[in-house]
Parts: structure tokens; C-alpha cells; sequence
């Protein structure tokens, strides 16, 4: 048995050395999760199921050097989408990120609504059709994910009516009012693209639910207890709030990078409390919200100006998007302002970094941080917030967490605000770097129990398991 992973992105870096491709695994949760769920079903049940991910290599190969690259990347796994620039352009930064990704994070302002959009999405999708046909063997099962595909199901089902196909969204679902802002047969054909898999898989019960409604509004499908009896299949839609490789946050790990970072940041820190804020750079993670939450609290609170520091990394992303490159405009004036006005000699208010920072300083500025200040406008999930709390060994930390983050349905015990509400960042500052440590500890215990118990392990784990049940079970629930 095989599982097919389906993703717009490979999980690899690809670097040129001595003018060779090199692709490097990358560290992302859900390669780690699915290796360890797979592995323990080898050791659990002699069952051997292996797994191929099949996506864009992250950037332009040329046709001559593609079948060498497709080699290199079967050794790893891997089966490469090759893209043109051009289609990328109208795909990816088009119709992913200038009309999904913004009106499904209730930016509907930002949409572009261009038709070549469209029409590229279409077909980029049927070109991952192909390449799931090409490699795809009796007894595989699929498993899609995000929005950069949601075409691709019913695609799939056409050419393969047996075969058990899962998605998954790793974005809000957004409320159906938002949703029929596509156009109407925009929006329609992506609902039934959707509807082609056996198990569509939210991070919260109430993108779920909007799910739901907007096929009963916009398709007439009712649902029972989720499941909806499409044309020709049972379809189930259901949470499963993604999880983090917990034991991978939770302990310090091997090599001598992590310690030499660690002392590095605590010279730079020294007596100062830290504020840690990482994102990728995107105008739905609230940066500019946080940056004038973190001035009001400096304004109102000046008994903690040359007592505390804001970390604020910042990892770049689609630069090729307009909004983004604003939204990098407004950082640099923000960090600017503030640490041209309340800085001194000695204590700059933000120390500011624009670029990806590896695992290692990760885990180091998690374990160095008094406060993770996470104050997204929208956000599907937010594994950032479970990584923080997970890595706090000492269980100390105090977490200020957004309410319009997935993750907040998980961690009530953070400290949940709107960010919206500048007052409201500045008093959980407030609030968090005066909070004693047995507050601390007992609001981390609660929710690192929780991490553990519901790991990345544990969320691929009972997907696939869920998906394999569905499509046993609708032998029996389809009509006849
Ligand atoms: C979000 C999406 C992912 C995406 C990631 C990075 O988390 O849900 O599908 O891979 O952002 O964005 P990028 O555009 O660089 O792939």
C-alpha cells in the first residue's frame, strides 16, 4: 500500500552547489508527522505503507535538466510538477494568492478576480491530475492538500472512481457570505472539485460548518451529521485540528548549533525579558497590529521601557505580491518609529529580522522568549503558538494568542485577545510579563498535555484511518 501526498510545494529546499541542483528534505511538520505515523504502522502492524509526495520543486527547471532532477528526487521520495514561470505567475501568486488566500482570510478587498487567473488554476490543477495518473498504482491512496488544489479531487475521481481520496485545508474555510463573492461558477466548481474526495478535513468545526453551508446554499446538498451523499459517493466533512511534532519542540536537540545559539541569544538578551514574534511575512498574520499594540504598552507602561525587548523575525514570502511588499513597507516604518523613539543608548525596543531562520535559533528564541506575542487577523491554525508552548521545558512562558487563530480553540489557557483591540495587546503584555511563575506553569501544563496528546503523529494518523473507514462505509450508505 502507498500513500500519494499531493501538495503545491515538495517539502524540499532545493541549493545549487558547484553548479549542481541539490535538494535537501525539508523540516516541515507534516513530512515528520506522516514518516513517524508510517513507521509506527510498520512496527504496530506489519503493515507496510510507504509514501510519495508529489508537487512544484519549488522552482523553474529547465526541460532538459528535468529528467535528472525527477531521478534525484525518487530517492527522496519525491515526484516533481514542473511549472513554467508564466504558469506560476496566473496560478500560484494569481489566483492562489490574489483571490483565495486573501478572501478566504476576509481580506475580500485585496481579490483580483482576473478570468486568465482562473483559467491557469484549472489547468495547473489538471497537470497535477497527470502527474498523480503517471505514478498512481492499484491499492495507493490519495491525499491532497490545500488550497492551491481543491480542483484536483473530482479531477482524480473521474479517472479514478475506487480510489479513497482525502483533502485537507490548511486555511480558514470562510463563511459563506465571503464565499459567494466568487464568481458563481467559480465558487460552484470548486465546491464540486472539492466534493470528488471521500473525507475533506478542516483544522476547526466551524470551518467545517461553513463548508457545509456553502454546499447547501450554493449546490442543495444537505448533510447528516457531515456526510453528504454526492452524485456518486459518500463525502465526510470533519475537523482534525493539526498537531506539531511535539517531542521534536519539546526536547533540546542533538548538534552543537542549538547550544551555540542559546548562549548567543542570551548574551544579546541579557537581563532584558523577551517578547517573541515570528511570522511569515503576510498581511493576515496582524504584524502591524502587534507592532502598535507593543507601542501602546511601551507609551502606557514606561516602567518596563529598558526592561524588555520585542524578537520580531519576520520570514519572507511571495514577494511577488503586491500587498506583501506593502505590508513589508509598513514593518520597516513601524520598527523604525518605535525604535527611533523610545530606543536609548542602551536598549533597542525591536530587534528585527527579515529572513528564515533555521530550526535550531527557532527552538532557541522559544526556549529565551518570556512571551510568544501572536496576534494574527485570520489564521487557519497557527502551529507557531503550539511550538512555543511545547517548547517550554520548564513549563514558564507565557503565550498571548489571537482569537482569530485556529489554534485558539485549543489553547484557551494563553491569553486570548482580538487584535483588533491595540488596548487589549498592550494589557496582555502587561498581564503576561507580570504573571507569576505558577500561573505560568499551570496554564502551560494544561496545554502542553493537550499538544502531546494530539501531535502531528496522531492528526495524520487518525485522517488516513478516517479516510480509509469512509470509503469502506459508503459501500453500505449509497443508494442503490
Ligand atoms: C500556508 C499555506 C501552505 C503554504 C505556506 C507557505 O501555510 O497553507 O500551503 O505552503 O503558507 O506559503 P508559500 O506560498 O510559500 O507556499
Amino acid at each position: 500500500m502507498r500513500l500519494l501526498i499531493v501538495s503545491n510545494r515538495l517539502p524540499l529546499n532545493g541549493v545549487q552547489q558547484n553548479g549542481k541542483l541539490i535538494f535537501e528534505q525539508s523540516a516541515g511538520g507534516l513530512v515528520s508527522g506522516l514518516s513517524a505515523y508510517l513507521d509506527s504502522l510498520k512496527s504496530t502492524s506489519a503493515q507496510d505503507i510507504e509514501y510519495i509526495w508529489i508537487g512544484w520543486p519549488g522552482i523553474t527547471v529547465p526541460d532538459k535538466m528535468q529528467p535528472e532532477v525527477k531521478s534525484v528526487l525518487s530517492d527522496l521520495c519525491a515526484s516533481p510538477v514542473f511549472l513554467s514561470e508564466e504558469a506560476m505567475d496566473k496560478f500560484y501568486l494569481g489566483f492562489c494568492n490574489k483571490i483565495i488566500w486573501p478572501l478566504f482570510h476576509y481580506f475580500p478587498t485585496y481579490t483580483v478576480y482576473d478570468k486568465d487567473y482562473w483559467f491557469q488554476y484549472q489547468d495547473v490543477n489538471k497537470i497535477f491530475r497527470d502527474a498523480v495518473l503517471e505514478v498512481i498504482k492499484p491499492g495507493d491512496i490519495i491525499w491532497v492538500h490545500d488550497y492551491h488544489l481543491m480542483l484536483l479531487p473530482s479531477l482524480l475521481r473521474e479517472k479514478l472512481p475506487h480510489t479513497p481520496i482525502g483533502f485537507f485545508l490548511h486555511i480558514p474555510f470562510p463563511s459563506y457570505e465571503l464565499y459567494r463573492l466568487l464568481p458563481a461558477a467559480w465558487g460552484n466548481e470548486i465546491l464540486r472539485g472539492l466534493l470528488g474526495a471521500n473525507l475533506i478535513g478542516f483544522h476547526t468545526q466551524e470551518y467545517a460548518q461553513y463548508f457545509l453551508r456553502s454546499t447547501l446554499r450554493i449546490l442543495g446538498y444537505e448533510h447528516k451529521l457531515g456526510q453528504i451523499l454526492s452524485q456518486d459517493h459518500a463525502v465526510k466533512v470533519d475537523a482534525f485540528p493539526m498537531g506539531i511534532d511535539y517531542q521534536r519542540y519539546h526536547s533540546i536537540p542533538s548538534g552543537s548549533e542549538f547550544g551555540h545559539n542559546l548562549k548567543e541569544l542570551e548574551q544579546l538578551l541579557h537581563g532584558f525579558k523577551a517578547i517573541l514574534s515570528v511570522d511569515r511575512l503576510d498581511y493576515s498574520k496582524g504584524i502591524s497590529n502587534r507592532l502598535q499594540g507593543y507601542k501602546l504598552f511601551l507609551e502606557t507602561n514606561p516602567q518596563w521601557c529598558e526592561q524588555v525587548v520585542l524578537l520580531m523575525i519576520v520570514v519572507p514570502s511571495r514577494v511577488g505580491v503586491e500587498h506583501y511588499q506593502q505590508m513589508k513597507r509598513q514593518i520597516d516604518e513601524l520598527v523604525g518609529e518605535i525604535n527611533g523613539r523610545f530606543g536609548t543608548l542602551n536598549w533597542t525596543p525591536i530587534i528585527y529580522q527579515y529572513k528564515h531562520s533555521p530550526l535550531d535559533s527557532l527552538l532557541a528564541m522559544y526556549r529565551q522568549s518570556d512571551v510568544a506575542l501572536i496576534t494574527p487577523l485570520r489564521d487557519g491554525m497557527n502551529l507557531i503558538a503550539k511550538e512555543y508552548v511545547a517548547s517550554r521545558t520548564d513549563q514558564t512562558g507565557v503565550l498571548i494568542l489571537s482569537e482569530m487563530a485556529g489554534a485558539a480553540k485549543e489553547l484557551g489557557e494563553a491569553l486570548i485577545i482580538n487584535p483588533n483591540n491595540l488596548e487589549a495587546i498592550a494589557g496582555a503584555l502587561q498581564q503576561a510579563l507580570a504573571m507569576p511563575e505558577t500561573e505560568q506553569k499551570k496554564r502551560n501544563q494544561v496545554m502542553q498535555h493537550r499538544l502531546k496528546g494530539y501531535d502531528v503523529v496522531r492528526w495524520s494518523g487518525d485522517f488516513i484511518q478516517e479516510l480509509l473507514q469512509v470509503q469502506k462505509d459508503q459501500f453500505f450508505t449509497l443508494p442503490l
